[in-house]
């Protein structure tokens, strides 16, 4: 496991920065593709409906796709009044933080090598003005390389989320993100299985495709929450390639549902 240089300083910064952020929650998963920016994003938007103060940390370094998803893919941060950055704001009580905005188009390539990285993290983490946030919900790419590690590093208190598919092979990758999470001590909050069954578009009912509850049963197995399935939904995928929040376009799809289940899992008991 790589040593970060001058931790004990920027740890510092970084817990003074966040002094006024009351939970911190990566989600994460083995795969790529499997939803968690999705989750993330949705997550973010049914607690800032429900009132509460939300950030929103896209720490996928390569493919940063938060702003899309949002539709404030052209927007840019600002420096805030004490010459620091200000997050793009999504609404009155949802902000958003993304290496996307710093690229000069969206097809830039960021070839960066581990410790680039860990220092954008760092400086995501101790120099945006993020003010005080009831969550801040961390987007991290797929695996557990040096993205994950450096948010593990940096705040030690974070939570996990782990994002799987119904698919065998996405739950033997549920194994490597739970043991990774142990072994640097996050908080596991739990596992969602995503696109588990499909929302017929004619008559909205629900078709199983693979075996579900693969991940209800591993959470068993692994005694971690089971945080609830999220179908697959057709209407997800178009909003979230117009950048129109989905939750909010849907607010009483099945989808739209679940999310709110899972959001009450995690923030009771609070974390
Ligand atoms: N429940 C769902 N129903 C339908 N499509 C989904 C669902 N969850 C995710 N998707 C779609 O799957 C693709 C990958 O999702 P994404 O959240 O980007 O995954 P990841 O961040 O894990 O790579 C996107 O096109 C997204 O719209
Ligand atoms: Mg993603
Ligand atoms: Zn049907």
């Amino acid at each position: 496991m790589q040593k970060m240089k001058d931790s004990t300083d920027e740890n510092i910064k970084i817990k003074e920065n966040l002094k006024g952020v009351e939970h911190v929650v990566m989600v994460m998963s083995g795969k790529g593709g499997v939803g968690k920016s999705t989750v993330a994003s949705n997550i973010a938007l049914t607690l800032a409906d429900k009132g509460r103060k939300v950030g929103l940390l896209d720490i996928d370094i390569h493919g940063p796709n938060l702003p899309k998803i949002l539709g404030v893919g052209r927007k840019r941060m600002t420096a805030s009044s004490n010459n620091r950055i200000e997050p793009v704001h999504i609404t009155d009580n949802l902000k958003l933080v993304s290496m996307a905005f710093l690229l000069e188009d969206e097809n830039q390539a960021v070839i960066w090598r581990g410790p680039l990285k860990m220092k954008v993290i760092q400086q995501f983490l101790g120099d945006i003005e993020w003010g005080d946030l009831d969550w801040l919900i961390v987007d991290a790419p797929p695996g557990t390389g040096d993205e994950p590690l450096s948010m593990a590093q940096l705040v030690p208190a974070t939570g996990a989320i782990i994002v799987t598919t119904p698919q065998e092979i996405s739950l033997l990758d549920v194994r490597k993100s739970v043991t990774f999470a142990q072994k640097l001590s996050l908080k596991i909050l739990g596992i969602v299985e995503n696109m588990s069954g499909l929302i017929c578009p004619n008559c909205g009912a629900e078709i199983q495709l693979f075996k579900k509850g693969g991940g209800e049963r591993i959470a068993k197995e692994m005694d971690i929450p089971f945080l609830g399935r999220i179908p697959i939904d057709p209407d997800v995928v178009d909003a979230t390639d117009s950048g129109i929040p989905y939750v909010k376009e849907y607010p009483d799809s099945l989808v739209t549902k679940a999310f709110k289940d899972i959001v009450d899992k995690i923030s009771n008991p609070p974390v």
